[in-house]
């Protein structure tokens, strides 16, 4: 059955409406990204680091749920997002560990402009929303940058890889998830 609109009136703006849908585009992106490099770390039998970035690509998809979630319950359109151009080969898994920091970083920055978008028009409801992103998005950072500092630490030579790619796997223990950066199912 046609779902009936009630109302159309809302006070989700069309530009703030947009911007969310390019974040779902750009979380979208996150999730493919972390499969892919799943896939690649499987392949070479890096198995902890792709049970990780398996998982990570299922979080990725959370956070774009959870926007999906907010777009439609106020009265807009959540748009599942054309996703191309993901790469499916890999140098080494530090540089996938790398990519990954870069790419978190370029998250970062985009919430902040969410963020920074809705304080100026005043939409504190949205912006209230997107407190969740920002703090998420410290943690992902946060974990990247353990990743790297493994390569490191531990170095890459004899059986530094294989520690490496055990040593992934307490990374989440690590990085204490608390309040609203736990992953629950989105609501
Ligand atoms: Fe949802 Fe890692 O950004």
């Amino acid at each position: 059955m046609k779902k009936q609109m009630v109302t159309t009136k809302r006070s989700l703006t069309l530009e703030t409406e947009e911007r969310l849908n390019q974040q779902i585009l750009l979380e979208g992106k996150s999730s493919a990204y972390y499969l892919s490099m799943a896939s690649w770390c499987d392949t070479k039998g890096y198995s902890t680091s792709s049970d990780f970035l398996y998982r990570h690509s299922e979080e990725e998809r959370q956070h774009m749920l959870k926007l999906f979630g907010y777009v439609n319950d106020a009265g807009g359109h959540a748009l599942q997002p054309e996703i191309t151009g993901i790469p499916h080969d890999f140098k080494s898994l530090r540089e996938i560990f790398e990519l990954i920091l870069e790419h978190e970083i370029e998250v970062t920055k985009s919430i902040n402009e969410l963020v920074d978008h809705c304080f100026s028009i005043k939409d504190f409801t949205t912006f209230h929303f997107l407190q969740w992103y920002v703090i998420e998005q410290r943690e992902e950072e946060t974990l990247s940058r353990r990743a790297l500092e493994l390569f490191d630490i531990i170095g890459e030579d004899g059986v530094g890889l294989w520690t490496i790619d055990q040593e992934i796997g307490n990374l989440e223990n690590f990085i204490q998830k608390s309040g609203p950066g736990n992953m629950d199912a989105p609501n």
